[in-house]
Parts: structure tokens; C-alpha cells; sequence
């Protein structure tokens, strides 16, 4: 027979009793020792947004000296220039209707540097309104710092698969630029320069065109490696992306006659790296530009349409053209690094560096051809919601 459980509360009658000097107390001593100590950067405003109180973290966060430097300030003195209005008005929204926010921004230190922070405000209640909130701040530079230099390595990682595809296409070309050099020299030391004039103009041609095309892929791989241009993130307006994105291409695109219009439901940002988004646009672009035939006779039209899909907090980019469709066989390896159908004239590094770039950014580009139209339909995750 087993024993029978001792019952709790004579377990709680045998413990000593610990006479706690707080415990009475309407105001715990402890509340504010863990406010003040606590590791998360905590700040307390009125209603009004005025900052009523902060802890050390905070302190320390934006490396004040004292919390007199802050108090009956507004929150937004520590506001970087880089975090869009948008943000905040979205901040507000939620937590003046009672809702608690979450989301992530950089704000900006005494000394001008950047902070990055996860932040989660509640508003405070005192029956049934609201009289200030309360924010909790935890500082990403690490997470950050980590997720660049993770960033980084993909490429490399990236790079070391293109290498293989690398080496045989510059191989073809430096074949024959050799094969033609070799007979240049020959040509030139020779008596019967008359006799093989048009050979070797043809050779010199070749030997431009192999060259070319070499320069065009390392071009792709060189602006794809570089450091710098790939962890330089900022937030950034798909309008404005959109808009550098024509900048180089537009008048070559109008010049042929094609019509470009574009629609946004509202105003997105993305994060990411701003070259190298532009570039996912740009081939987008060059490929509808080279897609068109000049003779044909429906109208040549690109539409860029945005749409902010709630659920998912992703922002979704429908690129389209009527410039003749791609073939089944061809659509199932467009992505495929070196796969192209312009023979000299294109490196096929386009859509194979956009995928990437595009599951850089943590999202996705597929694509889909009926009746003679092509979509691109992008995906990226959002970074701040669209104006109300
Ligand atoms: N809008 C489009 N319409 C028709 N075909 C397209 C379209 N976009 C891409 N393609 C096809 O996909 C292939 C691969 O495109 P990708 O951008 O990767 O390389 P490319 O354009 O051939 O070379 P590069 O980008 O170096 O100029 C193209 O060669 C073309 O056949
Ligand atoms: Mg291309």
C-alpha cells in the first residue's frame, strides 16, 4: 500500500513563515529595483508621448548620462532619420485604439550612431483610459551584425556554385580568343596580308565579341560579390526603388515604343539592399525590352502593380508584359544560372542572381507565361505597413 499524499496545506503549515518587510507595503521595493535594473530598455511616457521615466538599459541604449537629459521630452527626440514617418504614425494608431505594438526600428544615440531595436509598446490603463505607455526595447546590433555577415556568406556560398558554370563559360570564349590571336599575329608577321585582309578582320571581330562577353559575366559576378554593396540595408520606398530602377533603362524602353504604367494601393517599404533590389528590377526590365519584337503590332505595354498582403505582411510585386510569352521549355529554366536565349548577347546571370537576391531579402520571385504576356510576381517582406 503506498502512502497517502500529504495534503498541501499542511505541507504550507509545516514551512517556516517568512516574514517579508515588503509584503505590506503598497509600493514593492523589488518593482523598482527590476525596473531600474532590468536588462530590457524600458521607457514610460504619459498619454501625450512625454517621456515620464526610463531605466539604465535605456540609458545606456542611447548612451545618455543622466535621466534628466530625457524626462518630460517627447519620444521621438531619439528618432533617426532613417525610420519613416510611416512607422510611427502606424505605432500610434495601434496603441492610441489600446493595442500593444511590435515591431522593429532603428533610433539614433547621443552620439549619432545608429540603434537597432525590437520594440514592444503597451499602452497603460487607469480606468478604462489610457494615461501613458510603457516600452520595451531590446537592442538587435548583434542579431544584426550576425545576420550581414550570414548575408555575406550566402554569396560566397552562391558564387561557389556559379564557379563551375564560371570556368565553362569563359573557357569557350578565351578558346577562341586564343585561336584568334594566335592567327592575328601570324597574319600580321606574314607576306600575304592582301590575301587574308577579311579573315582577319573576322578573327579581330571575334576576338571583341569573346571579350565582351567575358567582361558582361564578370560584371554580374563582380557587382553581385562585392562586399560593400551587399550589406548596405536600408529601409527603402518600392516607389523609389521602382523609380531609380528606369532610370538608366526608361528611355530606352519609351524610345521602342513601350508604354509603362504603374500602380501602387499605397506606400510600401521594404528592407534590404537598394542596389541590388534595383538590379532585380532592371533585368526585369531588360528582359521585356529585349522580349519585344520591333514589328509587332499590339501595343507594347509593361504594368507594375503593388499590393500589400495583410496576412503575411508582405509586400507583392506583379511585373508584367504582353512582349510574346516564354515557350514551356524555356520558362522551366529561366532561373538557371548561364541559361539564356540571346546567344551572345546575354550572360544568363539575370533571373539566377534575382532569384537569389530576392531569397536574400527573405522572399521569392516566381514566374508564369500565358497568351503571350509574362508575370514576375515578387514577394518581400514588408517593413512597415501601408498608410492608413
Ligand atoms: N519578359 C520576358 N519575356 C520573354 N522571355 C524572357 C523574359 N524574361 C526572361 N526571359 C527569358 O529568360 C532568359 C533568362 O533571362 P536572364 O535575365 O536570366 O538572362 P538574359 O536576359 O538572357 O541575360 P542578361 O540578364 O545577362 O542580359 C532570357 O534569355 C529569356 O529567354
Ligand atoms: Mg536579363
Amino acid at each position: 500500500m503506498g502512502r497517502s499524499p500529504i495534503p498541501y496545506v499542511a505541507i504550507l503549515m509545516e514551512m517556516p513563515t517568512y516574514e517579508s518587510p515588503y509584503i505590506t507595503q503598497s509600493s514593492h521595493p523589488l518593482i523598482e529595483d527590476a525596473f531600474t535594473q532590468s536588462d530590457y530598455a524600458i521607457n514610460i511616457t504619459d498619454s501625450m508621448g512625454a517621456m515620464v521615466k526610463v531605466n539604465e538599459a535605456y540609458l545606456r541604449l542611447y548612451k545618455f548620462s543622466s535621466e534628466a537629459d530625457i524626462l518630460g521630452k517627447n519620444h521621438l527626440f531619439i528618432r533617426s532619420p532613417i525610420t519613416p514617418d510611416n512607422l510611427y504614425k502606424n505605432m500610434w494608431n495601434t496603441i492610441a485604439s489600446g493595442k500593444v505594438w511590435r515591431g522593429e526600428m532603428t533610433n539614433c544615440a547621443t552620439d549619432g550612431s545608429d540603434v537597432f531595436i525590437h520594440l514592444t509598446i503597451s499602452p497603460i490603463r487607469r480606468g478604462g483610459e489610457i494615461v501613458g505607455y510603457m516600452g520595451f526595447s531590446i537592442n538587435r546590433e548583434q542579431q544584426v551584425l550576425m545576420e550581414r555577415q550570414l548575408f555575406h556568406a550566402n554569396k560566397l556560398v552562391v558564387l561557389g556554385t556559379l564557379g563551375a558554370g564560371l570556368a565553362h563559360e569563359l573557357n569557350n570564349p578565351l578558346a577562341s580568343i586564343l585561336l584568334d590571336a594566335e592567327f592575328l599575329r601570324d597574319f600580321l608577321k606574314g607576306a600575304h596580308r592582301a590575301e587574308y585582309q577579311e579573315a582577319a578582320s573576322s578573327a579581330a571581330e571575334s576576338v571583341i565579341r569573346g571579350a565582351e562577353r567575358m567582361r558582361r559575366v564578370l560584371e554580374h559576378l563582380l557587382f553581385y560579390s562585392k562586399k560593400d554593396s551587399g550589406t548596405a540595408t536600408s529601409t527603402i520606398s518600392l516607389r523609389q526603388l521602382l523609380d531609380d530602377s528606369f532610370l538608366f533603362i526608361e528611355r530606352q524602353l519609351t524610345s521602342r515604343g513601350i508604354t509603362i504604367d504603374i500602380e501602387m494601393d499605397g506606400e510600401y517599404f521594404v528592407s534590404g539592399n537598394r542596389t541590388q533590389l534595383e538590379s532585380v528590377i532592371h533585368n526585369l526590365l531588360g528582359n521585356s525590352r529585349d522580349a519585344f519584337s520591333p514589328s509587332t503590332s499590339t501595343a507594347k505595354r509593361i504594368s507594375i502593380r503593388s499590393y500589400f498582403v495583410e496576412m503575411e505582411q508582405l509586400v507583392r510585386l506583379e511585373y508584367w508584359d504582353n512582349a510574346g510569352g516564354i515557350q514551356t521549355d524555356v520558362l522551366s529554366r529561366i532561373f538557371e544560372p548561364f541559361f539564356t536565349t540571346k546567344g551572345g548577347d546575354g550572360t544568363g546571370l539575370g533571373l539566377a542572381i534575382s532569384k537569389q537576391i530576392i531569397a536574400e531579402h527573405g522572399g521569392s520571385i516566381e514566374c508564369e507565361s500565358v497568351d503571350g504576356t509574362t508575370r514576375f510576381t515578387i514577394l518581400l517582406p514588408a517593413t512597415r505597413l501601408p498608410k492608413s
